[in-house]
């Protein structure tokens, strides 16, 4: 079980770095991270989120009524592509307690590469497209709630502080 940061600490505002060695240190991590994350019933976990400043995230959506599990790691994720638009109820496992409606791309066409450097495409869409955006955002050192119209982040921040969020990445 690796330690999670929790909003609002600083360095969930860092942006990370691209990632350059795929050796075992990184296929460790990423063992660890996918543990984590299911132990704290998410689905996803992004590098930054357990204090590792680089360009790597899991998902599994396993956890979601309706929805395959499978282990996604991305490593140097790039969307070529967008469109649509969705809107999901997200919550995250670096800001417990809350959740918002946050919308985004409906589909994504990702290039990104595998725990060996592999060069990878992923099409997706619906959550796994959410999943994919929400991840890439703390990547880039953003959180669901920097997405709202300002004038509702603190009203969700207050409503959602005790409810229980269904899903959490
Ligand atoms: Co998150």
């Amino acid at each position: 079980m690796l330690p999670l940061l929790h909003y609002p600490d600083p360095r969930l505002r860092q942006v990370s770095e691209p990632l350059s060695d795929f050796n075992e240190d990184l296929h460790g991590l990423l063992d660890l991270m996918a543990i984590t994350m299911r132990s704290e019933r998410g689905i996803g976990l992004a590098a930054p989120q357990v204090g590792r400043f680089e360009r790597f995230f899991v998902i599994d959506l396993g956890l979601v009524k309706g929805e395959e599990s499978k282990l996604y790691e991305i490593c140097n994720p790039y969307f070529e592509k967008a469109s649509g638009s969705i809107a999901f109820e997200e919550g995250c496992l670096s800001v417990p307690g809350y959740g918002a409606r946050v919308k985004r791309r409906r589909r994504v066409r990702l290039r990104y590469q595998d725990r060996y450097g592999k060069p990878q495409l992923l099409e997706a869409e619906g959550l796994l497209a959410v999943a994919l955006q929400h991840e890439n955002d703390h990547l880039d050192g953003k959180v669901f709630l920097d997405r709202l119209p300002w004038p509702l982040r603190w009203w969700h921040r207050r409503k959602a502080r005790n409810s229980s969020v269904a899903v959490a990445f």
